[in-house]
């Protein structure tokens, strides 16, 4: 009998490529994630929540839903995550699933607590059970650090103490701290990446870049009139979330577990950000955005700036993309979107669902 190369090659490949699991995969960060560990020959899980209405516009956006594997779990729930990792057995996991929204965590605060903070002990207690050699990964955050004391740099770098602002950061800073937990008391290869704003083409439209981004292709085009934001002078360090995910995957590929500030050093304001993006397309911010009282949050941090001077020694890794030219690709992607969209071209992205834009504004 003779051996159907093409079926052994692909056994062989697959007995080969390393196994990673995605919590959030259809997320921002969850899809980057999954196009890069699929183009490096992972075999790529994704655990996804029940809803209504499904909701993988992103990796339709990247060409990849066929490629990757979607598992439905519920990640406050140990059973269902038990028998995700049975059923998965993974390398390495993931976990970037989070209630993500800040201002949204001052209205449902012990939903945030449980989704962003308690979820992680579920993660790593299913973990240690299943498959504890395998590697985890958490998704902390500079809100951890609140408005915190800087380094000498005048920076945040991973030395610095967490000062949680809101519910959001402080289940952030219990999962961080989880993370710790089981890797010193079971020698587990558990992390926590401690990054700073990352935006992109993919971001959710409740975030400040992609409602700005979103705002100005439509005004250019004459789909509406003005933008309504909050607070113009909180600085955030904002990076280009490809670049993110790939810093992640680095973490992993040490030879022991540790945490690191991912970030690119360069704070700017909510201001600069809506007048560089309006100048993408020859307009004056000043002619459309309208403070709105209403969208400033209960408590701010003021400015997040990071220190990336660890990641870039021992990771080797250093951001790429300008402040500037992450503004430009997302405007441009918007403004290219509704342009299609316009042509009765069928476009994968989320802002047409959302007709009356303040729904999804957020603050
Ligand atoms: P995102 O676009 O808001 O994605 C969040 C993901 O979590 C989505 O897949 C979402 O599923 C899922 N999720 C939310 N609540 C869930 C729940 N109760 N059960 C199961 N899944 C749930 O966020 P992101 O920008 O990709 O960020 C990824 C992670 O990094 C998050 O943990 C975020 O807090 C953290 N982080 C992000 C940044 C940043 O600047 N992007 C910086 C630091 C840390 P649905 O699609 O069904 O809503
Ligand atoms: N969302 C939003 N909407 N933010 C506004 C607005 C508005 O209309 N107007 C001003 N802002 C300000 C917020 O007050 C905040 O200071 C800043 O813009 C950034 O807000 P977001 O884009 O919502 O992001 P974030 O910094 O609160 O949180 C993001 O980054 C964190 C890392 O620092 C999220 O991705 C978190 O999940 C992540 O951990």
């Amino acid at each position: 009998m003779g051996l159907n190369w093409g079926f052994t090659l692909n056994i062989l490949v697959s007995l080969l490529s390393m196994i990673a699991l995605i919590t959030g995969i259809t997320g921002q960060d969850g899809a980057w994630l999954a196009k890069f560990l699929l183009d490096r020959g992972y075999e790529v899980w994704g655990v996804y929540r029940r809803l209504s209405t499904p909701n993988f516009w992103r990796l339709q956006a990247l060409g990849i839903t066929e490629k990757v594997k979607l598992v439905q779990a519920d990640i406050t729930d140990l059973a269902s995550v038990v028998e995700v990792l049975r059923r998965v057995q993974p390398d390495e996991v993931y976990h970037l699933a989070a209630q993500s929204h800040v201002a949204a965590s001052f209205d449902m605060p012990l939903a945030t607590l449980r989704e962003s903070g308690m979820a992680v002990a579920v993660l790593l207690e299913g973990l240690r059970k299943v498959k504890r050699d395998a590697k985890f990964y958490f998704a902390g955050s500079s809100e951890m650090f609140g408005n915190t004391s800087f380094n000498s740099r005048g920076k945040i770098d991973e030395s610095c103490l967490f000062r949680p602002a809101s519910p959001y950061a402080a289940a952030k800073a219990l999962g961080c701290y989880l993370a710790r937990v089981y890797r010193e008391a079971y020698g587990m290869f558990s992390v926590c990446g401690m990054l700073f704003n990352h935006e992109s083409e993919l971001r959710g439209l409740e975030f400040v870049t992609r409602k700005v981004s979103n705002a100005v292709a439509q005004i250019k085009l004459g789909l509406r009139k003005e933008l309504r934001l909050g607070n113009l002078e909180a600085r955030r360090d904002w990076g280009y979330a490809p670049e993110y995910v790939e810093a992640m995957w680095l973490i992993l590929q040490q030879e022991g577990p540790d945490d690191y500030v991912i970030a690119t050093g360069e704070a700017h304001s909510v201001r600069e950000l809506a007048e560089l993006a309006f100048a993408e397309v020859g307009l004056d911010w000043r002619d459309y955005v309208v403070v709105d009282e209403a969208l400033k949050r209960p408590r701010d941090v003021d400015v997040l700036v990071g220190d990336y001077s660890k990641a870039e020694r021992e990771l080797g890794w250093r951001p790429r993309t300008s402040f500037r030219e992450l503004v430009r690709i997302m405007v441009r992607a918007d403004l290219d979107r509704w342009s299609r969209w316009l042509k009765g071209e069928p476009v994968p992205f989320d802002a047409p669902f959302y007709v009356e834009s303040s729904i999804v504004s957020g603050r």
